[in-house]
């Protein structure tokens, strides 16, 4: 008999915690905007344990759960689903070009090259599933092309698994960074992706179970596009119509990034998508 290793919450949130903290991230925060930010959360808790009367045992069910998030390396799973998306909005004010949305746990850089029209490398059973071609142009404020722009795409398969983070899959499966040509004109063809499932085995599903809420994000496509001197931005790009549009998990939808694609001739769903890049 086989078994088909399935992937886990561990396996998914292990692998993104080692990607995240080989980064090894710094900011230029004083000691005064610290001290000010940790003063205030540290009194919301306070707020809340009073007006809760947070009891013993919960305090105790709580300080096992934060072991346990980061024991399983979920904190980049439960950070990028209950807080990223305030960052996103924050950071993203003083850009008037295309609607930024959060990156996610599942980010890879230096994914393959591929030209402007392309299809992402893609397993035999993912080539069965509905194909999606994406395509439009890049450009800055003022509508000037912007050839060259590198837009990276990655997305889940049909079971909601990313590549990189599930053992089962090709490294790059649904990934690449595809240069815009001449006219900064792309034409990406992949697959229609499924709504995804924050993974329900670990701490961060077992926390979203008991809080009686549901794990899913609706189907979605995350890009980050970037130009010479241009501000790059990370987004993702949903479908009209499609499950939990109005509950994601991540709240990370907005109204600008709904794709209605249509079917061509070939059955292919087809949509067009520009992105325009603010100055940096
Ligand atoms: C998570 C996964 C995603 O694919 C995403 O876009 C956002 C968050 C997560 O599992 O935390
Ligand atoms: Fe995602």
């Amino acid at each position: 008999m086989t078994t088909i290793e399935s992937p886990t919450a561990a396996g998914s949130g292990s692998a993104a915690t080692k990607n995240f903290t080989d980064l090894r991230v710094t900011a230029d925060t004083s000691p005064e905007r610290l001290s000010a930010i940790a003063t205030e959360a540290f009194a919301g808790f306070s707020a809340l344990i009073d007006k809760y009367e947070i009891t013993y045992d919960e305090y105790r069910v709580l300080k096992q759960w934060l072991i346990d998030v980061g024991a399983g390396g979920e904190w980049p799973l439960l950070l990028d689903v209950f807080v990223e998306h305030d960052i996103e909005e924050v950071n993203s004010r003083k850009y008037q070009g295309s609607k930024g949305s959060i990156e996610g746990p599942y980010y890879l850089p230096d994914a393959p090259l591929l030209p402007a029209r392309c299809t992402l490398p893609m397993r035999g059973r993912d080539a069965r599933q509905t194909p999606l071609v994406l395509h439009g142009q890049v450009t800055g404020l003022d509508g000037t092309p912007l050839p060259a722009a590198t837009i990276e795409i990655w997305h889940a398969d049909a079971e909601g698994y990313y590549s990189g983070f599930a053992p089962h899959l090709p490294e790059w499966n649904l990934r690449g960074t595809v240069v815009t040509d001449g006219d900064g004109r792309y034409e990406i063809t992949t697959i229609q992706p499924a709504p995804y499932q924050i993974p329900t085995d670990g701490p961060t599903g077992k926390f979203i179970e008991a809080a009686g809420w549901h794990p899913w994000r609706p189907a979605h496509l995350h890009l980050r596009v970037a130009a010479h001197r241009r501000h790059p931005i990370i987004t993702q790009l949903y479908f009209q119509g499609g499950d939990w549009l109005d509950s994601d998990v991540a709240s990370a939808t907005k109204p600008e990034l709904l794709l209605d694609p249509k079917p061509d001739a070939a059955g292919r769903n087809c949509v067009r998508y520009d992105f325009v890049l603010d100055p940096e």
